[in-house]
């Protein structure tokens, strides 16, 4: 059996969030690091959504070209993914020359088969813009459940499906202006051919996952009508028929066709340009899709109908979709900033806790809950105290009571071979939920395996048995090394990081994932450490005060690469003040605490320039200051603001009116 394992086409218009990694990304890396170790031929195709509203919108608000926006953030979202551990086979992009020609092939043989017609609609436009109005440059209420945000290719809230002149009091989301109607000529893909062929394959899917068959039936009730896959627009893949000049390809119509193209990628990049062939042409290949519950249509009913259609390439095996992550009781939503950036989340803590707190807790039936306290639980009181403990207390053991030789295994007693034949059945229960994507339980059998050796390592008190019962000792040591041993392979999946440290701990060679069945145990410990650090209480506050007010650190992540909007300038009040007086902060070298005088008040302050500036010599001066940043504690002294100084390298230089003002005056 071949497997080809994809994860829905992030759009390039922003970083990834929780949300992503919860939906599409976590649970499909770890099924196919688990594959890889079993040694099934396994590929993992990914790669960045260039195309399409999301982006020209994107791109427009930061003042940017559709280009410049991708491939800003094409990199990034690569790199998170790398640094998080998800490692694709080829983490691809649909803006390659490659993938315009798929598509246009994938187009064209459709076309030629029948399943395309040409449509003159009435379409909106906006005259003040001079655009078609398509998908999202359009918002309106929804006919269906009266919302008055939703968007011209979908209501967000009862999740409609909608064409753009369906929205009730549309208005042109650029300029906000009354859309008119005109005529323009679009090409249609003709669904509703493949409602049967769509019924008897989607019956042959009893195991899928409930949420994703009761999707399926509901479109299926309604009935399939044919969609216009065109757009006016100019960025995306063109419609490549004489008469279609200036159309593009809908985004939904390309964005799939993305994973057979990166497979092609991947093969050109292997130097074995024919080798996707062997999957996307391969009746044995299990084609698996991991993607969030708003892209289920697309996946369930739109894409095997136009693979169909194109009739060489193989169906979706399995479409394991997951349900919606919230945060902190609330929905996640980019657009008001309420996220969890996974670069940011990067910036302060390593991959693995969070790998194991969202895998734990991942939305595989229902919406679930994110907070920081669950984070700080399963850290501290999980992979800390229970597997980290685990191992740290038999590596400290064995150090200390055999200078670091590992007992061999001889003889048995009845609790050795109970907790050796526990851990056997979480293993093969952990194989079992994985290949049936519950991934969830899959993670709490992992934690489950921890337990068990921590429960052994106390009643068997092997600190009592060494020099009791030494044969005893030998044996519960032994065992706790193979216990090590297996856990090495089975937390790979969840915790590739962890299980790597393990690893140099037990100096063993590659393994599979059978031999964590019966594993190999090394004669010596290598290098050891401690593998989770616990985290403080306050990073709950923390991290939840930087949730609501959408913080600094968030901000930067907003979809705006690098510009700002007046508004958001204007929100920082800048205002001269005179320094009355100065002081050196003790045990500091960089900090002064300033008293300054803002006309109407003074305050207290403290600036980093101390290196550059001895108190004298500020004291009396006009500098500039942000009055309205929160205020901070900086080595015990509360700071009401922040002074401005331009900082070249080890060069610092206060930033001063080039003439004195009224101390209050505001710096616009
Ligand atoms: O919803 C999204 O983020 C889309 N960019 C997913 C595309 S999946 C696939 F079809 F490419
Ligand atoms: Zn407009």
């Amino acid at each position: 059996m071949k497997l080809l394992v994809t994860s829905a086409l992030p759009y390039a218009n922003g970083e990834i969030h929780l949300g992503h990694l919860a939906g599409a990304y976590l649970p499909a890396d770890i099924y196919v690091k688990y594959h890889r170790l079993k040694g099934t031929d396994v590929i993992f195709i990914c790669g960045s959504d260039e195309h399409g509203v999301p982006i020209t919108i994107a791109a427009q608000r930061a003042g940017i070209s559709p280009k410049e926006l991708v491939d800003y953030y094409h990199p990034l979202i690569k790199q998170s993914f790398e640094k998080f551990g998800i490692e694709f086979d080829n983490y691809s992009r649909t803006s390659l020359s490659l993938h315009y020609q798929t598509v246009q092939n994938f187009f064209l043989q459709i076309y030629r088969r029948g399943f395309i017609t040409p449509k003159t609609t009435s379409q909106l436009y906006c005259p003040r813009c001079k655009m078609f109005l398509a998908d999202r440059y359009v918002e309106g209420a929804c006919p269906s459940c009266g919302n008055n945000e939703a968007r011209g290719d979908q209501c967000e809230q009862c999740g409609k499906w909608l064409e753009p002149f369906e929205l009730i009091d549309p208005r042109c989301k650029i300029c906000g202006m009354t859309p008119e109607r005109r005529e323009t000529v679009h090409w249609f893909f003709r669904l509703s051919q493949f409602e049967t062929n769509l019924r008897t394959w989607l019956a042959s899917k009893t195991h899928w996952k409930p949420n994703v068959m009761r999707f399926c039936e509901g479109w299926l009730k309604r009935g399939l009508v044919d969609r216009p896959i065109t757009r006016d627009l100019s960025w995306g893949v063109p419609v490549p028929l004489p008469e279609a000049k200036g159309k593009v390809f809908y985004v939904w119509f390309d964005a799939p066709i993305g994973y057979i193209s990166a497979t092609q990628d991947w093969a050109e990049s292997l130097g074995k340009p024919d080798l996707w062939k062997d999957y996307w042409f391969n009746p044995q290949t299990k084609l698996v899709h991991f993607i969030g519950k708003d892209n289920i249509v697309f996946h369930a009913i739109v894409w095997p109908a136009m693979l169909m259609a194109h009739d060489e390439f193989i169906l979706p095996s399995e479409i394991p979709a997951n349900e919606f992550l919230n945060l902190e009781g609330a929905k996640l939503s980019t657009s008001r900033n309420r996220a969890i950036w996974l670069s940011d989340y990067l910036s302060q803590y390593p991959p693995d806790p969070l790998r194991y707190a969202l895998a734990i807790n991942l939305p595989e039936n229902r919406d679930v809950d994110f907070t920081w306290a669950d984070f700080h639980s399963r850290n501290n009181n999980e992979l800390a105290d229970i597997l980290g403990n685990f191992i740290n207390r038999v590596a400290v053991f064995i150090k200390r009571y055999y200078c670091g030789k590992i007992p061999q295994l001889t003889g048995t007693d009845p609790d050795s071979e109970n907790v050796i034949k526990m851990a056997q059945e979480i293993v093969l229960r952990i194989e079992g939920l994985i290949e049936g994507f519950q991934i969830k339980d899959a993670a709490r059998e992992m934690m489950n395996l921890a337990a068990i050796g921590n429960r052994y390592f106390d009643h068997s008190a092997p600190w009592r048995t060494f020099s009791a019962d030494r044969a005893q000792c030998d044996r519960t040591m032994a065992v706790c090394a193979r216990l090590i041993s297996m856990l090495e392979i089975i937390t790979y999946p969840f915790l590739p990081f962890t299980s790597r440290k393990i690893a140099k701990m037990l100096h063993l060679g590659k393994r599979s994932w059978h031999d964590a069945l019966n594993p190999v145990v090394p004669s010596e410990l290598g290098e050891t450490e401690i593998l989770f650090q616990k985290l403080p209480e306050e990073i709950i506050i923390q991290e939840r005060s930087k949730l609501e007010s959408g913080s600094d650190n968030n901000v930067k992540n907003k979809k705006e690469p690098s510009m700002i909007s007046i508004e958001e300038f204007k929100k920082i009040d800048l205002r001269v003040a005179l320094v009355k007086s100065a002081e050196r902060i003790p045990g500091t070298s960089k900090l002064l605490k300033l008293i300054i005088d803002l006309g109407k008040e003074e305050r207290q302050i403290v600036a980093g320039i101390g290196e550059a500036y001895s108190p004298e010599a500020v004291v009396g001066k006009q500098v500039v200051v942000v009055v309205n940043l929160q205020p901070a504690t900086i080595r015990g002294v509360e700071s009401f603001g922040m002074l401005l100084a331009a900082v070249d390298g080890k060069q610092v230089a206060l930033i001063r009116p080039d003439q004195d003002v009224t101390p209050g005056t505001t710096v616009t």
